[in-house]
């Protein structure tokens, strides 16, 4: 029996590839299905002898009750974005400039959503989302349903590769007709339809949506002993999977790219499936070694996005809103729209120079644009559609909130309400306090800290730690039960042992972003030490500039703000920094190491980790910021680099030396 199923595996796998992958049909619709009915039945009497890649698996069944993580084994990097020619011309001087002359990929740039494939001995293990990058959501039960994804490989490796899952033109249409007579809303385009599809936790609705994926990334060529991305496209291709590349093209400079760019322009509309613009890929895998990756993106890849589609709608009004730091920024109130799949109607003008730039007035028609998941943007007025009844945009001399006199920062655009205890700056303030990368407290949303704020029981950020005084009061209130009040106060204990780095950026100092937060807790280790640093204490770490040196200073030395500090220390919030701690080497600390060739007594990423733990920094590409190059055995072309720039080369032991 086990022959007899083997056969029926092998030749429906064979034939699904054939005409899924290589739109090549082996075999009659007919014939699929009789062996599919049989391959069923015997499954069916013997389980036992289900196989991992049987066909019947795509067929879905399984209904999850949620999706588990998975935590990328190399982060899922997303790409830069150029949006023009000069942009392009940037791109490639940039990669010049580093003394690379490649050989470019010009490729498709499909519009779904990019899943991370991992297969073992040839057989499929998971499929994940990109999520965060560095943590996805298992969707592997959701892949199986898509047909060119292969079960199995036709080699019995073990392999990670990364591409893009959408949905067809033509399937879109098709689900839209069927929606539209079961008057159910329709998929308001495919890269969102194949989102959407792919979250689903039924996987029989998945298999319905007839997805599809073409893969374009390995992210460990080396590993193959393969050389460049078109070898890697040619070696993927060859394990079964759909590679989309009759239309890449080698091209050597940005006229090459823009051609490229040009030619794709004049047929993307007759593509079966979405492109939303084309990527550009240095070939050559050491190439893109030297050139590395920035915290987001690899610095050898880009991609260009196609001019997003501009549609009209009315400016009903314009509207002020007051940011937490006082600023007023004007918006436009638009007649809702669809733009690219979502409805939009609000769109920020920044400030009373832009409105005035753009010659905006109330009631005029406007041009609205969103390019992917940029906000959405007012272009321009449209002059000639003008009626006379159009009303002047005028800036506002007060505060639209507590009415104070607004006026601007010395040399800057922008007005601000000085009022400290405007209401809107208050709640956007605490608002911003709580939110998920600040002190992320689940269960206060804005309009809980809105409605709190108005009832009085939040005004300072102090107030969200004394709130389970007023516990009975608040499980009176209308919409807040026994249970919910105690899940916020929970919440609000649990993140008093926020790590410090939490803490800072949810003080919401002007210029103190994540990034910085995460710096400073880091190298302060605990927030009195903050407190007290002066500007030049500030100014000499890396990344941090005199804007945000003086901000800083400016924020610790008013005293509203450390009797704050001081009421959260006695309230026990932790003010320590809880993450993996550096001892700081000042041999090393802020400069930029790189090493290269083979070096006996540690690996790679141990010398890099150490040099990281010292408070240094550790790059794959040698450049004239490098301080040092760390060359072990049969160095190779950083070295040669190294010497060109005429930067220090130290051997193992020299750098032992160096942070004793
Ligand atoms: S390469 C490290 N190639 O576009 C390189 N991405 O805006 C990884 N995409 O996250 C990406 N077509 O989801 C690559 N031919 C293509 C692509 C492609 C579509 C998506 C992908 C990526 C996003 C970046």
């Amino acid at each position: 029996m086990k022959e007899r199923i083997d056969y029926l595996v092998n030749i429906l796998n064979d034939a699904n590839y054939n005409y899924h992958v290589l739109d090549n049909p082996i075999i009659t619709d007919q014939e699929f299905d009789k062996y599919l009915k049989e391959l069923n039945t015997l499954e069916e009497k013997f389980p036992e002898l289900v196989r991992e890649d049987s066909p019947t698996k795509r067929t879905g069944g399984e209904v999850l009750d949620g999706f588990t993580k998975i935590t990328h084994s190399i982060p899922m990097l997303s790409l830069s974005n150029v949006f023009n020619e000069s942009e392009i011309i940037n791109f490639d001087e940039k990669i010049k400039k580093e003394n690379i002359f490649p050989n470019y990929v010009c490729e498709l740039k499909i519009d779904g959503l990019s899943v991370s494939l991992r297969y073992k001995d040839g057989i499929l293990l998971s499929a994940a989302t990109r999520g965060n990058g560095l943590v996805g959501e298992d969707i592997t039960n959701n892949a199986k349903t898509i047909k060119t994804i292969p079960l199995v490989l036709r080699e019995k490796i073990d392999i990670e590769v990364r591409g893009e899952i959408f949905m067809s033109k033509e399937t879109l249409d098709k689900i839209n007709k069927e929606r539209e007579k079961e008057n159910k809303p329709l998929l308001q385009n495919a890269r969102n339809a194949a989102a959407g599809s792919i979250r689903q936790l039924d996987s029989k609705v998945v298999a319905n949506r007839n997805l599809d994926c073409f893969i374009y990334h390995l992210p460990n060529p080396e590993d193959y002993g393969i050389n460049s991305h078109s070898e890697a496209l040619a070696f993927m291709e060859k394990l079964g999977f759909k590679v989309n590349s009759s239309y890449n093209k080698f091209v050597t400079d940005s006229r090459g790219i823009i051609d490229y760019i040009n030619e794709v322009s004049t047929f993307r509309e007759t593509l079966p499936y979405d492109i939303d613009g084309v990527v550009i890929k240095v070939n050559s895998i050491l190439e893109q070694k030297q050139l590395g990756y920035t915290s987001k993106y690899p610095k050898w890849a880009t991609a260009y996005k196609f001019p997003a589609k501009e549609v009209l709608t009315k400016l009903v009004d314009i509207i002020f809103t007051v940011g937490r730091t006082g600023q007023i920024t004007p918006n436009a109130v638009l007649e809702p729209v669809l733009v690219m799949g979502s409805t939009i109607s609000r769109a920020t003008l920044h400030n009373e120079d832009y409105v005035m730039s753009k010659d905006l007035k109330i009631g005029d028609i406007v041009s609205i644009r969103k390019a992917g998941d940029v906000i959405p943007e007012v272009v321009e007025a449209k002059i000639e559609r003008r009626t006379g009844k159009e009303i002047n945009f005028k800036m506002i001399d007060s505060c639209p909130i507590c009415g104070s006199k607004i006026s601007k920062k010395d040399g800057q655009v922008d007005y601000y309400c000085f009022n400290e205890f405007c209401p809107a700056r208050k709640i956007e303030s605490l608002c911003h306090f709580v939110s998920r990368a600040a002190m992320n407290i689940d269960g206060l949303g804005e309009k809980i800290i809105e409605d709190f704020y108005n009832l009085g029981y939040i005004k300072t950020f102090t107030d969200i730690y004394n709130l389970g005084r007023y516990k009975e009061e608040l499980t009176s209130l209308e919409g807040y039960g026994d249970k919910s009040v105690n899940k916020l106060l929970e919440a609000i204990e649990l993140s008093k042992n926020n790590s410090l780095e939490r803490l800072i950026f949810a003080f919401g100092i002007p210029n103190i972003g994540e990034k910085t937060a995460k710096v400073l807790a880091e190298r302060f280790d605990d927030l009195d030490n903050l407190v007290k640093a002066k500007v030049d204490d500030l100014v000499i770490i890396s990344d941090i500039g005199s804007i945000i040196a003086n901000s800083l200073v400016d924020y610790f030395s008013k005293e509203e703000n450390i009797k704050i500090i001081e009421e959260l220390k006695s309230l026990s919030l932790n003010t320590k920094y809880l993450g993996k701690k550096k001892s700081i080497n000042l041999n090393i600390a802020d400069r930029t190491f790189v090493v290269t060739g083979t070096i006996e007594k540690y690996t790679r990423d141990e010398i890099e980790e150490l040099i990281e733990s010292l408070g240094g920094k550790a790059s794959s590409s040698v450049s004239k910021k490098t301080y040092a190059v760390i060359a072990g055995e049969n160095a190779g072309s950083k070295l040669d680099k190294a010497n060109e720039l005429g930067v220090k080369v130290l051997t193992i032991e020299e750098f032992e030396e160096l942070i004793k």
